[in-house]
């Protein structure tokens, strides 16, 4: 835990305006006062982020909703309760004191209470709903340490806060919670089986799943988990610097690097981007990425997977 005065500049930085990377259970965010149109126009100056893209406000706690939602349905308030603070973000009618530039000009705000003692103290502290997205360049893989912000932002952020790297490593689910149903828009460490939905996210209905996302600078590669190991080791074979991310317990191929290891989708969730941008760093042609199954949080590393290996 960053000491206090840290956590207090950082807090003064957003409620003058300034741009503060901080630490959440999903991803580092690149946080704004989120009632700032200047502010938050510096975010996505910052990314490289298309402007109707909208971004996630962030609270201290859910009881300050009603700052950001026109509109609390039954549904959100029973959602809240349930998954707040945590890895949820839902997408309700937004009310009148944000600007456009938060909510990209649509009618909708996306709100979530994230679970972590780093951001809830710095939400707490700013006394102002935070818009944040992942503090990442755009079409990057999220940062899950202050290094993986530091090496893409660490030019044009005012501060960074440290809080070490995050548990759940990928994005939060979000969640259209206007109606009587939850419909998912982009899955997460929530999972449809914790929601009691089925199906799949609907692209049309989250304007940054049309995006280029989760890209690093080397050619991803999907493999059977029985596979992915042979598959490095070919393409080494033929000549391209090679890195892998294998299950726990398969055998290094000979001369690929490997870049994670994991015991469980969970794990994979955790590691994935961190070992995204080890396979970069390492200068690889291309990193081989052993799959799972898609069940709970294994559809979120999936769907990640997938968008990182089309881009
Ligand atoms: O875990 C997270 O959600 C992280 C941390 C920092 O909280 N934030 C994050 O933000 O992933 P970002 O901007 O990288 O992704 C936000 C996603 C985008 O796909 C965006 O289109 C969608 O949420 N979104 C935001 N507001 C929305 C809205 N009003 N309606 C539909 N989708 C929305
Ligand atoms: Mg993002």
């Amino acid at each position: 835990m960053p000491d206090g005065r840290l956590l207090a500049d950082a807090a003064s930085t957003l409620r003058a305006g300034g741009l503060v990377a901080f630490p959440t259970e999903t991803v580092y965010g690149l946080g704004a006062d989120a009632t700032d149109p200047a502010a938050v126009r510096r975010i996505f100056a910052a990314k490289g982020r298309p402007a109707d893209n909208p971004l996630i406000v962030h609270l201290a706690d859910a009881a300050d909703l009603d700052r950001v939602a026109a509109r609390v349905s039954p549904l959100a308030a029973q959602l809240a309760r349930r998954f707040w603070p945590g890895p949820l973000t839902l997408v309700l009618e937004a009310g009148d004191r944000l600007p456009p530039e938060t909510t990209g000009g649509h009618p909708t705000v996306g709100v979530r209470v994230p679970d972590h003692p780093v951001a809830r103290a710095l939400l707490a502290a700013a006394d102002r709903p935070v818009a944040a997205p992942s503090a990442n360049r755009s079409g990057r893989p999220s940062p899950t340490t202050a290094a993986h912000v530091m090496a893409d932002l660490g030019d044009v952020v005012d501060v960074i806060v440290d809080g070490g790297a995050c548990v759940v490593g990928v994005e939060s689910t979000v969640v259209d919670a206007r109606g009587p149903h939850p419909v998912v828009l982009r899955e997460g460490a929530v999972t449809r089986e914790h929601l009691g939905v089925d199906g799949a996210a609907s692209d049309a209905a989250s304007p940054g799943t049309r995006y280029r996302h989760y890209a690093p600078r080397c050619q991803v590669l999907l493999a059977e988990q029985a596979d992915a190991a042979t598959t490095a080791a070919a393409l080494s074979g033929g000549g391209a610097r090679v890195a892998v991310v294998l299950p726990e317990a398969a055998p290094a191929p000979p001369g690929v690097e490997v870049v994670g290891r994991f015991g469980d989708p969970s794990a994979l969730a955790r590691d994935l981007y961190d070992a995204l941008r080890r396979a970069e760093d390492a200068g690889a042609d291309h990193v081989v990425v052993a799959t799972v199954a898609e069940v709970g949080i294994g559809r979120a590393v999936m769907d990640r997977l997938r968008r990182a290996a089309a881009a």
